[in-house]
């Protein structure tokens, strides 16, 4: 159900737009624990989040290594398109490979293969793995290449029938994941081919991850319903969307986000329904907008989910060079209402400074909030880290920053810009950086306890309850004021609280 926020409401009457500053969540009565909460919901129709917090696709943000520490967090990582096709499917690959608990179709070789050939389409594919099972000439399992049999080959140039394994342990295609793990604890064996009566492959499992699975210890993971994590992928319009989506869905990206600075556009829209008509499975988040009109239009396109706000990002520069946009709190308030009637997700992007916001972004009506800045800087994003000034830094930087117009078509086509060269642009966002923040594991647990403690605060049991039950404050400059700790000085960095710098 659509619901009202009277302060938005009369806000839009006035023709006045808000942000985050500008209002605060009241509390409410509560008979839940922060620690009680469900914080499950989705980045678009079928693409579930266990904690709603995506990463920005952006160059000094989002590549594999931060896309897979984020699903194995709960959330959701999407890579940005600075990278190649070729190097954009290679990082979903990572992603996507990390984890093996059951592999459907896994990588099998012929007998006569030499180990030489093998070795060199396993760096060419960038497998992460070195086991393969050993077919005949009709496809039947014969045996199982492992990585001692590759270790202890002298010459490469032998075949995979002379030196595979030939004693396989194997179980039966209907064999599910208690029994397997039974099997290859008790047979101490790293994987279990599955096979049918045929002695034909029909899949394998994966010890190491298996243990993960029944330990419990992987049930925050955001894995697709082969076990396997889950990404997402930015493409561009045009020809950019469709090279890269060949390349993407091959490599089963869970979902694609048309990447545009603004995403109510003729180009964007006709690249959304090409993109339906040819991949209907495939689920495409679309933005960047900011107005309900653009919203409208974006889902009657087909979007599976809305991607929300623009020129409200800390590194961005496009509400001041162009004089455009709308502030992130009534855009994603108004976004919300076409959506929610649509049963789309709205992803709030850009603008978020402390976990509280995630909170005010949720109770406006957004299913996930994106983020560049607050994951910038972390261990697991791109970049060097920096020392200078007595601190450890890592850069951060605006897709529309001359910088990543230089070395990123991406960022060009993004911002609707040609060339190569420097001073040639009309940047929308700048260059910089971001003091270390520590690992990805220690920031999200900061954002997510702050959420669970909003909704703990509000009574919301769940997300969607966040989404309907939440109400808002509009507050003053001095109600902002007093919301952050004065007439102090802090003498120790807590791990959740920077001041604001300008
Ligand atoms: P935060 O506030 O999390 O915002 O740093 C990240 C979002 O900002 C957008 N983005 C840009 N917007 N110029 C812009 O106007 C830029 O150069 C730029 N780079 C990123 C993007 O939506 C991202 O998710």
């Amino acid at each position: 159900m659509v619901k009202v926020i009277n302060v938005l409401e009369k806000a839009n009457e006035d023709g006045e737009a808000l942000t985050f500053n500008d209002i605060r969540l009241k509390t409410g009565y509560s008979d839940i624990l922060p620690v009680d909460v469900n914080l499950e919901s989705k980045f678009s129709r079928n693409v579930p989040l266990k904690i709603p917090i995506v990463s920005a696709p952006m160059d000094t943000v989002t590549e594999y290594e931060l896309a897979r520490e984020l699903a194995i967090l709960g959330g959701l990582g999407i890579l940005h398109r600075n990278l190649s096709p070729e190097d954009q499917q290679f990082h979903v690959h990572k992603v996507k490979y990390h984890l093996h608990g059951f592999i459907r179709e896994p990588v099998c070789v012929k007998g006569d293969r030499t180990i030489q050939s093998i070795l060199l389409e396993k760096e060419k594919q960038k497998y992460g793995f070195d086991s393969f099972p050993v077919l005949d000439s009709n496809g039947r399992l014969v045996g199982l290449l492992t990585g001692n049999d590759f270790m202890f080959c002298d010459d490469l140039s032998s075949a995979a029938g002379e030196i595979m394994t030939k004693e396989v342990i194997t179980a039966r295609t209907e064999t599910n994941i208690e029994e397997a793990y039974r099997i290859m604890k008790e047979k101490k064996k790293k994987v279990l081919p599955l096979i049918d009566d045929d002695r034909k492959v029909t899949g394998l499992y994966t010890f190491k991850d298996l243990k993960r699975i029944i330990s419990g210890e992987s049930n925050m993971y955001n894995t697709d319903v082969r076990g396997q994590l889950r990404v997402g992928a930015a493409i561009g319009v045009g020809n950019d969307a469709f090279n890269r989506l060949e390349l993407l869905v091959k490599a089963n990206v869970d979902v694609v986000v048309i990447d545009t600075s603004h995403g109510d556009t003729k180009s964007v829209i006709d690249t959304l329904i090409e993109i339906k008509s040819k991949y209907p499975d495939l689920d495409v988040v679309v933005g960047n907008i900011s107005e309900a009109d653009s919203a409208m239009r974006l889902i009657k396109a087909g979007a599976d989910g809305l991607r929300v706000g623009q020129g409200g990002g800390s590194i961005c520069t496009t509400r001041v060079v162009t004089g455009t946009g709308c502030p992130q709190v009534t855009a994603i308030y108004n976004c919300v209402k076409p959506a929610e009637e649509a049963e789309i997700p709205v992803c709030a992007d850009g603008g978020l400074q402390y976990s509280g916001d995630i909170a005010v972004a949720i109770g406006v009506g957004a299913h996930s909030v994106m983020m560049g800045n607050m994951l910038a800087g972390t261990r697991e994003s791109p970049g060097e880290e920096i020392f200078d000034e007595g601190k450890t830094w890592k850069e951060y930087r605006g897709m529309g920053s001359e910088e990543a117009m230089l070395t990123g078509e991406g960022s060009r086509e993004r911002y609707l810009q040609g060339g190569d060269v420097r001073g040639k642009f009309v940047p929308e966002g700048v260059s910089g950086r971001v003091e270390l923040k520590g690992s990805l594991k220690q920031v999200i647990h900061q954002y997510v306890g702050g959420l669970r403690h909003s909704m703990g605060l509000q009574g919301a049991r769940n997300i969607n309850e966040l989404r309907e039950k939440a109400d808002f404050w509009r507050i003053t400059h001095s109600g902002d004021i007093e919301s952050h700790p004065h007439n102090v000085r802090i003498t120790r960095d807590p791990p959740n609280y920077q001041p604001l710098q300008k």
